[in-house]
């Protein structure tokens, strides 16, 4: 895409104990990684609830690609670059809303929901080759939804959604099975933080357990569970860290919330009698025995790599700047068919990662001091070896799998992003 020769040698970039320094700072690779993962490999870019009606649109970006996702008179959804097709104009600018056509400001031209040319001014200077069918908007060639959850390749061939996903679609389940009927609800919004940190930071940090007792030691503090041993294995939390393949990668709570086996552990702790709603909906569709075994085990925290963040009952995508600015968007995970739920998780999201909180701002805080530190060029390296000579392949389910605070996810996530590039490399 770039033209430029793919040279960067990543294997000497990357080792499973060790990355380098560069791979955060230097604008070529930041360039090739959009060229091979983000402009060609499957990344999430939002979910069919955020588009209900027809005529619902949500403008989104592939990588650094700008696209709006529609729902037609068809009540398809469609995934369209947004990018008039007569001279380049960005067509949509509105970050969501309800239109029957997006007509362009430049000159004039407008196009309907799916994409085809519907009008335009002073048609007949235009010649006899001119056909408005063949000037429709561009189509995302490969979309893939699973339970609502929409992702996308920019490439017509490659590997397929199902593969992509691999095993880790069951992540998106556990999400999605937390609702009575089955389906997560995005609406409340979406927040946006923009820092200054290279992009893999955000999926590198969100599965790693090690560093919550310090980066966040003052909502441990707040919360009262500063010593109680969460997030140590040393003072006996039982939570596991997991590869799942394809650079996935979860931190599972809930080995520490069987051990007690109080539902809502995930929720502040809260009691099924102030849900009562909620508890029977979810009992009436899923029975008592599995309902209480979801209660326990709450929600997935877990990467689908590149972009998404399943952080329990929140969800987080974020779009890459530049090899030192991201922008970071988060919104509750709503459950469909759980008013009582949503009223709280929206409470509690603020609370957790709004601006005023703790978990998000403490998180882009490091990372913007991350990305500063690597602007000093030694150390050469970033260690990775911790856990390395006890992390397991897990017999019940063959994923590899450490204790809470180990760098196996992200040991996982370097490990798939060297596939990746150098399969890229010796394409070109
Ligand atoms: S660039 Fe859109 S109508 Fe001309
Ligand atoms: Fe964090």
């Amino acid at each position: 895409m770039t033209g430029r020769p793919k040279a960067t040698a990543y294997e000497n970039l990357i080792f499973k104990e060790k990355v380098h320094g560069s791979l955060y700072t230097d604008p070529a690779i930041f360039q090739e990684e959009m060229d091979t993962i983000f402009h060609k490999g499957w990344v999430f870019v939002g979910h069919t609830s955020e588009v209900p009606n027809i005529g619902d649109f949500s403008r989104r970006f592939i990588g650094r690609q700008p696209i709006i996702i529609t729902r037609d008179r068809d009540d398809n959804v469609n995934l369209l670059l947004n990018r008039c097709s007569h001279r380049g104009n960005l067509l949509c600018t509105r970050a969501s809303g309800n239109a029957s056509t997006f007509t362009c400001p430049y000159h004039g031209w407008s196009f309907g929901l799916d994409g085809g040319m519907r009008g335009m001014p002073m048609k007949v200077a235009m010649g006899d080759a001119f056909k408005p069918s063949e000037m429709g908007l561009a189509k995302v060639p490969r979309v893939g939804i699973h339970r609502g959850f929409i992702f996308a390749s920019l490439a017509k061939d490659g590997m397929s959604f199902d593969d992509y996903l691999g095993d880790a679609k069951v992540l998106l389940d556990r999400a999605a099975d937390l609702s009575p009927e089955g389906e997560i609800t995005i609406s409340a919004g979406w927040l946006k933080h923009r820092f200054k940190a290279n992009w893999k930071m955000l999926p590198e940090n969100n599965t790693d357990g090690y560093h919550v007792g310090s980066t966040h030691l003052s909502m441990l503090l707040a919360t009262g569970v500063a010593n109680s041993g969460a997030f140590n294995e040393e003072m006996g939390d039982p939570s596991v860290i997991r590869d799942w393949g394809g650079g996935h990668t979860e931190l599972d709570f809930a080995p520490r919330y069987r051990e007690s086996g109080r539902p809502f552990q995930w929720f502040g702790g809260t009691r099924p009698e102030k849900l009562p709603n909620y508890v029977a909906a979810m009992e009436a569709a899923y029975g008592k025995q599995e309902t209480a075994k979801r209660f326990v085990d709450g929600p997935p925290h877990a990467i689908i790599f590149p972009n998404l963040f399943l952080a329990e009952l929140n969800i987080t995508y974020f779009y890459p700047v530049s090899p030192n600015e991201v922008i970071q968007y988060y919104t509750p995970l709503l459950l469909k068919g759980a008013p009582e739920m949503n009223k709280r998780a929206i409470r509690q999201t603020e609370g957790a990662m709004g601006p005023g909180s703790f978990l998000l701002p403490e998180d882009a805080a490091m990372a913007e001091r991350n990305q500063l530190g690597l602007e000093a060029q030694y150390p050469e390296w970033l260690d990775l070896r911790r856990g390395l000579d006890r992390e397991a392949v897990d017999a019940e389910n063959g994923l590899l799998t450490s204790a809470v605070s180990d760098e196996t996810t992200n040991r996982a996530f370097w490990r798939h992003y060297l596939t990746l590039m150098s399969e890229a490399k010796s394409a070109s």
